[in-house]
């Protein structure tokens, strides 16, 4: 029987690229990717409707605030988004119990982020602890507690991407790192890795190298002129975001 997966941000980078792939596989899944619009997960009376209306197998959870300036400029707004949202679906999950008439795991997926890391070294692993440098990153660092305080068969993949589209600002930093994939590499490997259904915990899906901004905006957009953070007003900013993983291979950057 086809797994019920809810998703959250399915408007967002990687949400279009999961909705697509999990679309196409309707042997194994039936998807609802509700629009902020439709679902507010600020409003903890509309998540407790939604779910126990659809009652999901699977929460594949990437909505947020992500805008780092955004964050910073409007922090209630990003606390209630970013944990309070994710705060939402969870305790509906607890309070309805729906999912203990299924035996899948994991049952809530969150998408997290090497921001919440200090930057200043890179590599980190999964047992890294986090340091944020920015009000973004204090939340997605929040949002992690609450789903591993929270819910037993979590899987918490934190990611680094771009969708593979040209570059949304007229520059790119030189001097800020990531272990980057695209949104489509990631949507595959983690829906690889949900119809798997045996990884639990936290777990960094990385790419195969440490490269810039600027070069992984160079494959979408080939004149983008590079900058640096010295050249950058705003909040702090995550510099090596590189990620190394002790659980999974890395993968090939722009494998899909
Ligand atoms: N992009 C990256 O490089 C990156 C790196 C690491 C981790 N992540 C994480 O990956 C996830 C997806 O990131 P992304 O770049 O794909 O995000 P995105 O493009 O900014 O999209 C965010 C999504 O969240 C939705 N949303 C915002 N507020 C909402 C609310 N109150 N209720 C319901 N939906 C709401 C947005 O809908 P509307 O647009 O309609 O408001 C949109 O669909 C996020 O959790 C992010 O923290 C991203």
């Amino acid at each position: 029987m086809p797994y019920r997966v809810l998703l959250t941000g399915g408007s967002g980078a990687l949400g279009r690229s999961l909705l697509r792939f999990l679309s196409n596989d309707v042997d194994t899944f039936i998807v609802k990717a509700p629009t902020h619009h439709e679902l507010d997960i600020v409003d903890r009376k509309e998540v407790n409707k939604y779910m126990s209306a659809f009652v999901p197998d699977v929460i594949i959870h990437t909505a947020a605030i992500t805008s780092v300036p955004k964050c910073e400029s409007n922090p209630i707004l990003a606390h209630r988004v970013n944990v309070m949202g994710t705060q939402n679906l969870v305790r509906a999950l607890n309070d309805t119990s729906i999912f203990d008439r299924i035996n899948l795991a994991p049952k809530f997926v969150y998408i997290g982020t090497p921001c919440i890391f200090d930057g200043e070294r890179g590599n980190y692993s999964e047992d890294d602890l986090p340091d944020p440098k920015n009000f973004y990153g204090y939340t997605k660092m929040l949002a992690e507690e609450v789903v591993r305080e929270n819910i037993k068969d979590f899987l918490i993949a934190r990611v680094n991407f771009k969708p593979m589209e040209p570059w949304a600002y007229p520059k790119a930093f030189s001097d800020r790192f990531g272990t980057y994939l695209f949104a489509n590499d990631v949507a595959k490997i983690l829906v690889g890795l949900i119809k798997e259904d045996k990884l639990f915990g936290i777990v960094h899906i990385t790419g195969d190298r440490r490269i810039s901004m600027w070069e992984l905006a160079r494959i979408v957009s080939p004149k983008i002129e590079p900058m640096t953070l010295q050249d950058y007003k705003g909040p702090p900013l995550t510099r090596d975001m590189t990620l190394i993983s002790k659980r999974l291979p890395s993968y090939r950057l722009g494998m899909v």
